[in-house]
């Protein structure tokens, strides 16, 4: 920062987005590195994941301003602009979610549902001990691992362009923006 800056805070994440992010990223890291698979711990773990996707959704209808998906859900028109500015090498803060990062968190949140209806499937007499559905589990999880991975690069990279410690602002609720003194 220049000695000329200020910093502009913006308060944009509630506590129940906090909690939910930083639940479901322990829930998926003991899942994924931890808890045995498939065992009772893995699938009360997953089912406390599934539960904050539902719960995180009834938020985006009724959450606080940038939690609603009206502010961020990413249309085509709002997708397109955002990759323009990012093409002309222009930094495109939002306050809430960016439309890619909002997409990307739409396909985090669907493949964390996705494991566990996959996963109470697999206890149900129906598809009990069906080797699709196993693989189906395991597919899904490893691709979350990649966008996972993704999307913590991208949430690096970003803070580095803008100037806006992402991650940090995930924890505090709080965006510090750099402002030129006029
Ligand atoms: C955050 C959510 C979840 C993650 C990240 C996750 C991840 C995984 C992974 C990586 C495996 C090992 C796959 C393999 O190598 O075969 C696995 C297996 C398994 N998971 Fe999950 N899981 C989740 C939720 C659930 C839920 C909600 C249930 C059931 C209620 C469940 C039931 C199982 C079962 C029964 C297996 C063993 C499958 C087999 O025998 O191959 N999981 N899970
Ligand atoms: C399993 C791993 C992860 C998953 C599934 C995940 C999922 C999500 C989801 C669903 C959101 C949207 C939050 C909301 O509006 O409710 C989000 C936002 C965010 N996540 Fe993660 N996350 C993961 C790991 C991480 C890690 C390790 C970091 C830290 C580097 C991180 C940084 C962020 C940031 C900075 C945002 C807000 C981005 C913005 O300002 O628009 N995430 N994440």
């Amino acid at each position: 920062m220049q000695a000329n800056d200020t910093l502009a805070r913006v308060r944009v994440w509630d506590p129940l987005v906090r909690l939910f992010h930083w639940a479901l990223v322990l829930c998926i890291a003991l899942n994924l590195f931890v808890l045995e698979d498939g065992a009772a711990g893995h699938r009360w773990t997953g089912y406390l994941a599934t539960s904050l996707i539902v719960l995180r959704i009834v938020w985006g209808f009724v959450g606080s301003r940038h939690a609603r998906f009206a502010d961020f859900w990413p249309t085509r028109p709002r997708l397109l602009a955002h990759w323009q500015r990012m093409k002309t090498g222009e930094p495109d803060p939002h306050p809430g979610h960016n439309p890619a990062g909002a997409l990307m968190m739409l396909a985090l949140m669907a493949l964390v549902f996705g494991l566990g209806l996959s996963g109470y499937m697999m206890g149900t007499d129906a598809f009990w001990g069906e080797e699709w559905l196993e693989n189906t589990h395991e597919l899904i999880a490893n691709s979350l691992m990649a966008l996972a991975g993704v999307h913590i690069l991208a949430a690096l990279l970003m803070s580095h362009i803008e100037g806006i410690n992402l991650p940090r602002a995930m924890v505090t609720g709080v965006k510090a923006y750099r402002r030129k003194r006029p």
